[in-house]
């Protein structure tokens, strides 16, 4: 089975919806929130879909006017989908639009027990910027993470 990226559409609110529904236990946008930014031309919505049209993940970049730095605000793959390299491939796909925009930082959020995310965070080049106490909703901390976009380094030969 193959997995395509592409922008999210306002049609794919119902599909986003379940989605938060199946990866987040708490703490998940509301239908609203969802639908607000999928409208927003301050964010960037990368969605990734399998052959047969199921929705196996999403990404969210927010932008600010007169800001060079983007910031990850929602980023999830389906569990059934998971460890194959989908969520290495959306974060990527994340980046490339960061840097097409000139952009030249993306910073985000991550709890502090989650392992898996910040794992890939770092091993995409992610840095450790600030621990954030008490940051979610149960009592969880953040830490808050950066990665510069330089120009992307390809290895020649
Ligand atoms: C975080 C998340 C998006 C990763 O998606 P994914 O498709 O599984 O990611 P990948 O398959 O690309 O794996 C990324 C890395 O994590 C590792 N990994 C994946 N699942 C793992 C697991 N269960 N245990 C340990 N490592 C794991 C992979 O080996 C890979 O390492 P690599 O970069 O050295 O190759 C996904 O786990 C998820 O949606 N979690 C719930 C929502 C969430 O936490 N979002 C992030 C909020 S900040």
């Amino acid at each position: 089975m193959t997995t395509h990226l592409r922008p999210a559409h306002p049609s794919d609110l119902d599909a986003l919806c379940q989605l938060e529904l199946d990866c987040f236990d708490g703490d998940r946008f509301s239908r609203r929130q969802l639908a607000h930014l999928l409208k927003g031309a301050n964010a960037v919505n990368l969605i990734a879909v399998a052959d047969d049209g199921t929705l196996l993940g999403y990404g969210t970049l927010l932008l600010r006017r007169n800001s060079r730095q983007a910031r990850l605000y929602s980023f999830c793959v389906r569990p059934l989908a998971r460890g194959d390299g989908l969520g290495r491939r959306l974060l990527e796909a994340l980046e490339a639009e960061a840097r097409h925009r000139d952009l030249a930082a993306i910073t985000l959020e991550v709890r502090a027990d989650n392992r898996v995310a910040l794992g890939l965070y770092r091993r995409a080049g992610y840095q450790l910027v600030r621990w954030l106490d008490d940051y979610y909703i149960d009592g969880c901390a953040a830490w808050q993470m950066q990665k510069r976009l330089g120009a992307e380094v390809r290895e020649v030969g």
